[in-house]
């Protein structure tokens, strides 16, 4: 199996682990919610402390501190090779599937250690989901895409309308509606796109991770997606790696700066990074000057 195909829910996988979480003491909401508006700060869902992570001798990722809040839009940038993938496959143990791959330190989902002995990743993955680059629908109909993690969780009740919700989060609904027992990869690529979030949020994950999904879309299929973000961004909290600091400074409430060598070198409000960023390597960086 790709990487790319793990994506989604594991066949292999039949059994639904829901005791992954535990609430961490002290980790309850403190001014949260869509309610109290998205721009302010809300409670840490996915934090790292120290991570280094290693393809067998080189180093990739570099101390990495870092809290991200709950239904928020952050947005990673920086240039090629500085580790944004890495740290986004970190976050729901993609890179267990990569042999070479170390990772130390401590990352924290809710509280709980993802590296942990008692952590089941493919459970993780059912609370962390991820939208990749390339589209990759299943070679099955649209209904069979979305329904697909459900089935693989044994919740056979309500599927038609969890399908038809799944596929109006994520902004296809009308699009399809009328052609469901059609195959997924007959849709146009936008389309596959919002598939593939339709796919990644019928099984009700709490982040949805993505790592460029809009770069091989065109510029109309990319505002949808984007316009799509910003509403998932209500119910899910969202990480986008994108090479466009346009889309970054228009879609995100927090950004990430990842410099060559695999630091992470700011992150803060989307607003200050791009207003009033601290540090002048960044500063060079979103304005041109190297990258
Ligand atoms: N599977 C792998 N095996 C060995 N080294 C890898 C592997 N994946 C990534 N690396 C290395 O780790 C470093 C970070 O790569 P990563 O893909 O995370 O960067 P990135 O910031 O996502 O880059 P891009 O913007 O090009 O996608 C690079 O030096 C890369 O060569
Ligand atoms: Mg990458």
């Amino acid at each position: 199996m790709t990487q790319e195909n793990m994506s989604s829910p594991d066949p292999d996988a039949e059994t639904e682990n829901d005791t992954l979480v535990s609430p961490r003491p002290g980790s309850e909401a403190v001014n949260a919610g869509r309610g109290s508006g998205r721009k302010s700060d809300s409670r840490t869902v996915i934090e790292s402390r120290n991570l280094d992570v290693y393809y067998g001798n080189d180093q990739a990722l570099q101390n990495i501190d870092i809290a991200i809040p709950q239904n928020q839009v952050t947005a990673m940038i920086g240039p090629s090779g500085c580790g944004k993938s890495t740290f986004l496959r970190c976050i729901n143990r993609m890179n267990d599937l990569i042999d070479s791959c170390r990772v130390d330190g401590d990352l924290f989902f809710e509280g709980k250690n993802v590296y942990d002995d008692d952590v089941d990743p493919v459970s993780l993955r059912r609370h962390i989901g991820m939208v990749f680059q390339a589209p990759n629908p299943f070679p099955k109909s649209i209904y069979d895409n979305v329904a697909y993690g459900l089935k693989v969780q044994g919740k056979t009740e309500n599927v038609d309308e969890k399908v038809e919700q799944a596929l109006k989060g994520a902004a296809l609904w009308d699009e399809v509606k009328n052609r469901l027992d059609e195959s997924g990869l007959e849709l146009s690529g936008g389309q596959q796109q919002r598939l593939c979030i339709a796919r990644a949020i019928a099984v009700d994950p709490e982040v949805i991770l993505m790592d460029e999904p809009a770069s091989a879309l065109d510029p109309v299929a990319t505002s949808q997606i984007e316009d799509l973000i910003d509403d998932l961004a209500e119910e899910y909290t969202v990480i986008i790696v994108t090479h466009n600091m346009q889309q970054a400074a228009r879609i995100s409430d927090k950004t990430a700066v990842f410099l060559t060598g695999g630091e992470l070198v700011e992150f803060d409000d989307t607003q200050k990074i791009f207003e009033n960023p601290q540090s002048q390597r960044v500063e060079d960086y979103i304005t041109g000057k190297f990258g």
